[in-house]
C-alpha cells in the first residue's frame, strides 16, 4: 500500500493550519516536515516548535521529520523531544549513523536513513537491520520545486533488491520532484512512500492535486 506524505515546505506559511487541514480532509495521515539548518543544506526552514505545534493541533497525524542538518547532537534530541513520530537523518551528515539509529530506538521514534542522489545506494547495507524506512532523495536536498532525477528509478530498484536480499521489511520513500507522472514511475520501480511538496500545495486546489496522485498510487 502506497503512502502519501505531503511536504509542508511549499504550503502557504500564512495559512499553514488550513492547508494541512485541507490535506487531512482529502485523506492524508502523514506529513513530511523538512528541517534545514543553513549548513548541511543552503536553506533554512523550521525549528522544533513547529513540530510541537503540529502535534498539538493535529495529534492523530504522523509527523515525519526529514532532518537536513549535520549538527545532530543538537537537532536529533530537539526534534525527538518535539514529538517526531518518524525521524530520518542523512547518511552524509554523520560518522555515527549507528549511534543515532540506536538513540531513536531507545526513544521509541521510528528511524529513517536518507541518502542524497549522488551517494551510492550500497552504503545503507550495514544499517538495514535498524531502520524502518529508507529515503532516496530524487533531487539535491535544500529546495522544493526541483526536477525529479532520471536515474532515480534505477536507484529505487537497487534499494529494493538490497532490502529483499537482506530479508527486511523497510519502506522505500522518494522525495523531490514528485507529481502524478513521476510518482507512477517511482511506484513501478518499487517506492512505497511518496513525499510531495509543490505539486500538492502550489499547482491547484489541494484536494484535487491529492486525488490526482491517489489515482496513480492505488
Ligand atoms: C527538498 C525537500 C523536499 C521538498 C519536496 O530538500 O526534502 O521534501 O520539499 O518538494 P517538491 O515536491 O516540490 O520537490
Ligand atoms: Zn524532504
Amino acid at each position: 500500500m502506497s503512502i502519501l506524505a505531503p511536504s509542508i515546505l511549499n504550503a502557504d506559511n500564512m495559512n499553514l493550519g488550513s492547508d494541512i487541514q485541507e490535506a487531512i480532509d482529502a485523506g492524508v495521515k502523514r506529513f513530511h516536515i523538512d528541517i534545514m539548518d543553513g549548513h548541511f543544506v543552503p536553506n533554512l526552514s523550521y525549528g522544533p516548535e513547529l513540530v510541537e505545534n503540529f502535534k498539538h493541533d493535529f495529534p492523530n497525524m504522523e509527523a515525519e521529520i526529514h532532518l537536513m542538518s549535520n549538527n545532530l547532537e543538537v537537532t536529533i534530541p530537539a526534534f525527538v523531544e518535539a514529538g517526531a513520530d518518524l525521524l530520518e537523518f542523512h547518511y552524509e551528515a554523520t560518522d555515527e549513523v549507528e549511534k543515532w539509529l540506536n538513540y531513536l530506538k531507545d526513544h521509541h521514534v521510528k528511524a529513517g536513513l536518507v541518502i542524497n542522489p549522488d551517494t551510492p545506494v550500497e552504503v545503507v547495507k550495514p544499517y538495514l537491520g535498524q531502520i524502518d524506512q529508507l529515503l532516496l532523495m530524487t533531487v539535491k536536498p535544500g529546495f522544493g520545486g526541483q526536477r525529479f532525477r532520471e536515474d532515480s528509478s534505477e536507484r529505487i530498484t537497487q534499494a529494493k533488491k538490497l532490502i529483499t536480499d537482506a530479508g527486511q521489511d523497510i519502506k522505500i520513500e522518494v522525495d523531490g520532484g514528485i507529481d502524478d507522472k513521476t510518482a507512477e514511475i517511482a511506484k513501478t520501480s518499487g517506492a512505497d512512500v511518496f513525499v510531495v511538496g509543490s505539486f500538492i500545495f502550489k499547482k491547484g486546489p489541494i484536494a484535487q492535486q491529492i486525488l490526482k496522485l491517489e489515482n496513480v498510487l492505488v
